[in-house]
């Protein structure tokens, strides 16, 4: 059975990656942690610490006192908000990576760490993006994943630490609010259907991106870590899709169900260039083929999800 420690657990990722491991390797065996306390529903429900992932001395106590061999690294500073404070998300990314790598290196853990689409940058065929190609990201967050994909393939073949990781499209779920993203209007909009019919969006109507929904992102990430070692070609970080989204094609979906719902556009120009710096279709036929990546959700069926869990929780 696995001995898993989670960064940034209480982010929009790890709300829901938690349980799920709890659900499969036993509640016990999986400690989350994040540098905020957090709400009852995490640190009642199992093993919680508060822990700075930059401080790589906390960092190796906490694994040896778990004993922990595999950790889920996900704490990190977003797009929007990388551009806001670019040495903020330089630190925050790059040494609590840093710090997990050499904990895992001495210590003999897995490590698992998300890239993003993010990592590509204007100059990368859009549509569609390689798994192996040209990667120079024009934002900060971008560059930080581009760097955290070598270091991890680094500690790879150097020290033959088991390090794997994905470049997460836009994640879409209900639950935890996205943490500042470039791709958040595809979460906010569907509150904003609910709430009130009605949605402003920060990016113009034809920008599109690839985007998942939440289960699916969390079957990856339960997958990647399970998958027979001898079949990854790739290791940091493959490429993985669901559907491409704009904010005009997800508006008919939402029409579908809600008819008289209307959005509208008021364009913030930062994060509009991030995201057209970004691919339109990232090709992720090596991840099908090393590890079996499958997406069970497409547009239609993650629209009707999302209404459904938003419409009982109104
Ligand atoms: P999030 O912003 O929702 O959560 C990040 C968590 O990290 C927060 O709970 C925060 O408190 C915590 N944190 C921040 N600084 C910390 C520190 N020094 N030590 C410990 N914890 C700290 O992010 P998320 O959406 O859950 O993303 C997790 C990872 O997945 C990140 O690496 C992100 O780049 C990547 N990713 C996310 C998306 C997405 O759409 N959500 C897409 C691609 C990649
Ligand atoms: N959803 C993330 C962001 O917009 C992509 O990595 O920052």
């Amino acid at each position: 059975m696995k001995r898993i420690l989670i960064t940034g657990a209480g982010g929009q990722i790890g709300s829901w990656l938690v349980p799920r491991l709890r659900e499969l390797y036993g509640t016990a065996n999986v400690l989350a942690t994040d540098v905020r306390h957090l709400g009852a529903e995490v640190t009642e429900a199992g093993p919680f610490q508060v822990l700075d992932a930059t401080d790589q001395k906390a960092v190796g106590q906490a694994v040896m006192r778990h004993e922990a061999d595999t950790v889920y690294h996900l704490a990190a500073i977003l797009s929007a908000i990388g551009e806001k404070d670019p040495r903020l998300a330089w630190h925050v990314n790059m040494a609590s990576l840093e710090a997990v790598l050499e904990v895992a290196r001495e210590q003999g853990c897995a490590v698992f760490t998300p890239s993003s689409i993010g990592a590509f940058g204007p100059n990368t065929p859009k549509d569609p993006t390689p798994q192996d190609t040209l990667m120079r990201p024009t934002t900060m967050y971008g560059i930080t994943k581009v760097c955290g994909e070598l270091l991890c393939n680094y500690y790879y073949t150097r020290y033959g630490v088991d390090t794997r990781g994905v470049r997460f499209p836009g994640l879409i779920s209900h639950g935890a609010p996205p943490g500042g993203g470039t791709t958040d209007w595809a979460v906010d909009i569907f509150y904003q259907a609910v709430e009130s019919g009605t949605y402003t969006c920060f990016l113009g109507p034809d920008a599109q991106l690839d985007m998942m929904y939440m289960p699916d992102a969390v079957d990856a990430l339960v997958k990647i870590m399970e998958a027979d070692p001898d079949r990854l070609v790739h290791r940091n970080a493959f490429n993985i899709t669901a559907m491409q989204l704009t904010p005009e094609g997800l508006a008919a979906e939402i029409r579908k169900h809600i008819p008289d719902f209307e959005i509208g556009y008021e364009v913030d120009p930062v994060r509009q260039r991030i995201a057209d710096s970004w691919p339109d279709r990232i090709d992720d036929s090596a991840a099908r083929e090393e590890w079996g990546w499958q997406p069970k959700f497409d547009a239609s069926a993650m629209t009707a999800d999302m209404l459904h869990h938003l419409s009982l929780s109104s």
